[in-house]
């Protein structure tokens, strides 16, 4: 059924394809309310990996903070919900006001951020739901925050293969992922399954990142950015004050110059890519 959209448009409701399953239009619908709710946004990337501390969160913060030194407006969306981490490295004591919707984000560093760490008020409790429940919270934090105009809202996901990460691929219209390994090759295999994953789902691989890396990529790094037919975008030096300065809730690159720099000729062709 078409519907009155912004501006008096008609707006056309998905329609269910041949070979579509029917439970599937509740993802385009959904899709189709997150587009609409981040019409503001120019720029959506997702920083993945399915293996677990090869450091999403870190590229995620200092990616986006590089991003808004430069000048551009920034969003950061924790995609983790079961174990989001985006108000620790950030330093967010604060949570977001539940009693108006839509939501707003909070800024930090000129940065706006949302995590459901922002909604749910018990960092020492486990958050212990099953996939669907993980979903309908992803749906509602995604449909129901207000981000404003932004170039980019980087979104940092959580590890594996299923639930969540399915979701994101599927609901947010994404530019592409930054694909996290480290030179280990463990790191590797799951970075590959990462973005094989997001291949199957038609979601683009803008590059990859080797985090605690020695400067000079690994042999095991050169593999997945061959499988996945795309580009090295930077290293990450392994450097003892990333923990340090996240564990305390200050952004590494916003206090020390090399990390910036690292981060920088990372934002380079990410930025480059959108001119
Ligand atoms: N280049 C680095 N040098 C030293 N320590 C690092 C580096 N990158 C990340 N770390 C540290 O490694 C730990 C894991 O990083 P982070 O939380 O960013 O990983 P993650 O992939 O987001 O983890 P998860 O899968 O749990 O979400 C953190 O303590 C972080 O400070
Ligand atoms: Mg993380």
């Amino acid at each position: 059924m078409a519907d009155e959209g912004e501006g008096g448009k008609v707006k056309e409701e998905p329609k269910l394809q041949p070979g579509m399953h029917p439970s599937f239009m509740n993802v385009l619908k959904t899709r189709e309310r997150v587009k609409e709710r981040l019409s503001g946004v120019k720029h959506k990337i997702g920083i993945y990996s399915a293996k677990g501390g090869v450091g999403k969160t870190t590229v995620s913060v200092n990616t986006a903070y590089a991003l808004s030194a430069k000048g551009f407006k920034v969003g950061l969306l924790d995609a983790d919900i079961d174990c989001p981490n985006l108000s620790i490295f950030l330093g967010i004591e604060g949570m977001m006001d539940v009693s108006s919707f839509p939501l707003k984000p909070i800024e930090k560093y000129g940065i706006k951020a949302a995590s459901t760490a922002m909604i749910v008020d018990d960092t020492k409790k486990p958050i212990i739901w099953r996939g669907p429940i993980i979903v309908k919270m992803l749906y509602d934090f995604f449909e129901n925050t207000e981000w404003g105009e932004l170039d980019y809202l980087i979104i940092d996901l959580p590890p594996g293969t299923s639930d969540a990460p399915l979701t994101i691929m599927q609901v947010l219209d994404l530019d592409g992922f930054v694909i996290v390994t480290t030179p280990q090759r463990v790191a590797g295999i799951n970075s590959i399954r990462s973005g094989l994953m997001a291949k199957r789902l038609n979601v683009s691989i803008l590059g990859v990142v080797e985090n605690m890396s020695s400067g000079e990529p690994s042999k095991s790094t050169g593999m997945v950015v061959s499988t996945l037919d795309t580009r090295l975008l930077g290293t990450v030096k392994m450097n003892p004050l990333f923990s340090m300065a996240s564990d305390e809730g200050r952004i590494p690159a916003s206090e020390n110059d090399s990390i910036l720099v690292m981060f920088n000729s990372i934002i380079e062709s990410l930025v480059e890519r959108n001119k």
